[in-house]
């Protein structure tokens, strides 16, 4: 994919090792840029964190082979050997600390650019305001004192409508990008396949698909990963899309809940179950979690997490109109090819699989 008019830069990515990332470093990769990944401890093995914290400076092709090795007891083992199999370089460092991403990420080198995928798995405001908020921020003061020109950065279509913990977080570093003087993109994605494909194993055991009031609540543009790992990987050649918030969908139409439905059903060959979940329900559960998370931090956290839930079953992941109040999916830009269709038929297929990751607990609707 790359050519004369797009030529080879250096990348530092970070999130590389989520599903975004994974696929945005695939992408990067096959446009020919040179791809350095800065992971975090945790992801390359027990013990080995107090040990890079103070360790000295590595080279690149060093710090690989020491991954490589080091990685070995990891559970993201895995991850880390398809992402050295497309040519990735990785370096651990923690996102914690102020001076890691200069230290341990961009080592005094030269680097065009830096590519965001990082996001608080949990999504509660705590861990939110730690990674989506703090940890971008040492990145970007990184890139500004080490002279990265370029900032892409991975948000959500749904920071246009705050209401939760985490969108208030990535508002406010979105906000910090825009005043930087760096050519910044912020891509703000529909939802992901993944969030969309949480009960396709319960439908497969003959129970019915769960739809919160009449199935029509909500809609959005589900877009693939390697789609928007490609959508990512082109705001580094494109001047159009330079401070630019760039919301983006994948092929249309926007689908509702009961669209999905009728796609398993074609799918699969039979009618699909449905049960319809009253909102009132949602509303409930995270009115007395609410309450109860005043005297119990836990519960505060579960509460938020409920919140989530009830944001996804009434919000659609579309460009939202605030002169007509309502959301527009002709608006709402798409890119790419692969539809939510065609992933299903591969996971019915048992040709891919679902990374729900650890968003399993609200994997029909959550889109955190
Ligand atoms: N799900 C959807 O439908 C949807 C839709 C639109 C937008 N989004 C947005 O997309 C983003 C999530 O993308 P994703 O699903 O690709 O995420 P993901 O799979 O959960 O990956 C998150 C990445 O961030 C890293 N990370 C998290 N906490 C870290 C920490 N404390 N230190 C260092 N690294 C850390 C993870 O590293 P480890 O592997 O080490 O944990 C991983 O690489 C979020 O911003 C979300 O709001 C999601």
């Amino acid at each position: 994919m790359s050519s004369a008019s797009s030529p080879a830069q250096r990348v530092l990515l970070l999130g590389a090792t989520g599903t975004i990332g994974r696929a945005t470093a695939q992408a990067l990769r096959q446009r020919g840029h040179e791809v350095v990944a800065l992971v975090r401890s945790s992801s390359l093995g027990a013990g080995i964190g107090a040990a890079s914290s103070s360790a000295p400076q590595v080279p690149s092709a060093n710090a690989t082979a020491a991954s490589s090795a080091l990685s070995a007891a990891s559970p993201q083992r895995p991850v880390h050997d398809a992402l050295q199999a497309m040519g990735v370089t990785l370096r651990e460092g923690n996102l914690s600390d102020p001076g890691s991403v200069a230290r341990d990420g961009l080592c005094g080198e030269r680097f065009d650019a830096i590519v965001s995928c990082l996001a608080s798995r949990s999504g509660t405001p705590r861990d939110a305001w730690a990674v989506d908020h703090d940890a971008h921020q040492h990145a970007l003061a990184a890139a500004v004192a080490g002279g990265v020109g370029r900032f892409v950065l991975l948000s959500a279509i749904c920071v246009q409508k705050p209401s939760l913990g985490f969108q208030q977080a990535k508002l406010a570093f979105e906000a910090s990008l825009m005043a930087s003087p760096l050519a910044w993109s912020i891509v703000r994605p529909t939802a992901f396949f993944k969030s969309l494909s949480g009960q396709i194993a319960r439908v497969q055991q003959g129970k019915p698909f769960l739809v919160f009031g009449d199935g029509r609540l909500t809609a959005c543009k589900p877009i693939a990963d390697e789609d928007l790992g490609d959508y990512l990987a082109g705001c580094l050649h494109d001047p159009a899309r330079a401070r630019r918030i760039l919301p983006i969908g994948g092929p249309g139409p926007a689908l509702t809940p009961l669209d999905q439905v009728q796609m398993l059903s074609e799918l699969m060959g039979r009618p699909v179950p449905v049960r319809h979940v009253p909102v009132a329900l949602m509303n409930t559960i995270a009115g007395v979690l609410g309450l109860a998370g005043r005297f119990s931090p836990r519960l505060a956290e579960k509460a938020e997490l409920a919140r989530i839930g009830r944001y996804y079953a009434t919000e659609s992941m579309l460009v939202w109109d605030p002169t007509a109040g309502r959301y527009d999916a002709q608006a709402t830009p798409e890119t790419g090819s692969r539809t939510l269709r065609d992933f299903y038929a591969e996971v019915l297929a048992d040709r891919e699989r679902v990374d729900l990751g650890e968003h399993a607990v609200f994997s029909q609707d959550s889109q955190r």
